[in-house]
């Protein structure tokens, strides 16, 4: 009876030792399954949006794409259609394109002509308008823009935000 109760209680000790270490195992598991640290800051550009020059294109990254970046004018903003509109990011009443620049033909980096107001890609001769709609095929649709998160002054690629997934719902980017 009392090996018994003695052999119970070594069990129960080893038991909570086997389950400590599993548990111990599991955190260790699970440390190196999660992206390290800079992998997930990798997921993610922050871009200040401040600092853009209304009519001036800068292109950022984003998990290693160019992230073309135009702050628009008020005469952009004022001149353009539905199409366009729908593709703004507005941020503290500031009208932005912010798209992937990558052709949607077949990939290559169209180059912006400030004087058109527009892109043209080199490889087939596509175009797209300052707010990336397509205004000569062959791109089969307009730049695409990445998932993104507004957050104050900032925005944050790789986050998804009401305003993206509006766009997504309403057929604006893929
Ligand atoms: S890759 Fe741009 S038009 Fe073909």
């Amino acid at each position: 009876m009392e090996k018994n109760g003695r052999r119970g209680f070594m069990g129960k000790a080893f038991g909570a030792v086997a389950a400590v270490g599993a548990v111990g195992s599991l955190v260790a598991m699970k440390k190196s399954w999660d992206p390290l640290p800079s992998v997930k800051a990798a997921g993610f550009t922050t871009l200040d949006m401040t600092a853009y020059t209304a009519g001036e294109l800068v292109t950022e990254k984003w998990r290693g794409k160019p992230i073309f970046v135009l702050k628009k004018t008020p005469e952009m903003v004022a001149k353009q259609n539905e199409d366009d509109k729908a593709r703004d990011i507005i941020v503290n009443g500031e009208h932005f394109m912010v798209a992937i620049g990558l052709c949607t033909h077949l990939g290559c980096i169209p180059a912006y002509y400030p004087d058109e107001e527009g892109f043209i890609c080199a490889c087939h001769g596509g175009q797209f308008d300052f707010a990336g709609m397509v205004t000569k095929v062959p791109p089969p649709r307009g730049l695409d823009i990445p998932p993104f998160r507004i957050d104050g002054n900032k925005l944050v690629l790789g986050e998804i935000g009401p305003e993206y997934e509006n766009m997504k719902e309403n057929g604006v980017t893929l």
